[in-house]
């Protein structure tokens, strides 16, 4: 229906000697459409300040999330590695790699690695790792496949989102008394 409305249209302009400026209109939206589509950067995540890698350190070099992110199961927020722990390994691996040299470099001026944060939760909602690690909840359920990705890609988790399993899972649903704070 639409389509033949269009095309109605369409010949209408024609036969009212609209069709140049048809056409032009036409033009420019497709010119939009391809500098939109080839200049507007892909959604790859953020940058960081250390092209940090999972896929190479979870997926390929199988090292476990828990060996990074250890308070994960322990505590409310699961942090990230201070450069220690990168050094930990990379004091033997790689040394001369330009990255693991800055690595070294935050690490002599005990400056913490800015790295930036790129998962969001409104800030009235609690969330607590420890209970969800507890009933064997996987990392991937809520951060997709993160030992395939290089960069991490951002997410904003919304209600929904964990509404959805509560109720699958039958957890607790007084998300007012539960998760708002
Ligand atoms: C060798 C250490 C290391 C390992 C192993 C590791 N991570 Fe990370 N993780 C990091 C570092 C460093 C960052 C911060 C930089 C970044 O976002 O890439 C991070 C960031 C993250 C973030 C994003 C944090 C945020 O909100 O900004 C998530 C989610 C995450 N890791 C999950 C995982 C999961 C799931 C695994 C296992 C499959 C894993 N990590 C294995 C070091 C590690
Ligand atoms: C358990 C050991 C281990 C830890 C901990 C570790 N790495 Fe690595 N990392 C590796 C290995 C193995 C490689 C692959 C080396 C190679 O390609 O020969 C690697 C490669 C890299 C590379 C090279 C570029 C790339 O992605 O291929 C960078 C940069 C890097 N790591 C940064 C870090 C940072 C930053 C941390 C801390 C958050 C970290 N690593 C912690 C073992 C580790
Ligand atoms: C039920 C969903 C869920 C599961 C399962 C889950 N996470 Fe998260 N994770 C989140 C949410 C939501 C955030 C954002 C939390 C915030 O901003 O406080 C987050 C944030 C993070 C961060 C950011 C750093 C920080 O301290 O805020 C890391 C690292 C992380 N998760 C690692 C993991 C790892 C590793 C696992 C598996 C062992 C895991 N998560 C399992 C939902 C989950
Ligand atoms: C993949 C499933 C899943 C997702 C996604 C999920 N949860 Fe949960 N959550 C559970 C389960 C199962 C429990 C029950 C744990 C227990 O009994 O100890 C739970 C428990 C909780 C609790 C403790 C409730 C209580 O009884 O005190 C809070 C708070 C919570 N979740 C908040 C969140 C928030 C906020 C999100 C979204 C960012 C979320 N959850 C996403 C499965 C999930």
């Amino acid at each position: 229906m639409q389509e033949t409305a269009f095309f109605k249209r369409m010949g209408q302009a024609v036969a009212d000697n609209k069709g140049p400026l048809f056409w032009s209109a036409l033009t420019a939206a497709l010119v939009v459409a391809f500098l939109i589509f080839f200049y507007l950067p892909p959604d790859i995540g953020a940058e960081q300040p250390i092209p940090f890698s999972h896929r190479v350190h979870a997926g390929v070099k199988k090292i476990e999330c828990q060996f990074c992110h250890p308070y994960v199961g322990r505590s409310v927020h699961p942090g990230l590695p201070p450069v220690a722990k990168c050094l930990y390994c990379h004091k033997h691996i790689i040394t001369q790699h330009p990255w693991i040299q800055k690595e070294h470099e935050y690490f002599n001026t005990q400056t913490p690695t800015p790295w930036v944060q790129v998962n969001y939760l409104p800030e009235h909602v609690f969330f607590n790792h420890q209970r969800h690690i507890r009933k064997q909840i996987a990392c991937e359920q809520c951060h997709g496949k993160v030992e395939a990705m290089d960069r991490i890609k951002g997410k904003r988790f919304w209600m929904g989102f964990c509404v959805e399993c509560h109720q699958q899972k039958g957890a607790n649903l007084g998300c007012w008394l539960a998760c708002h704070n």
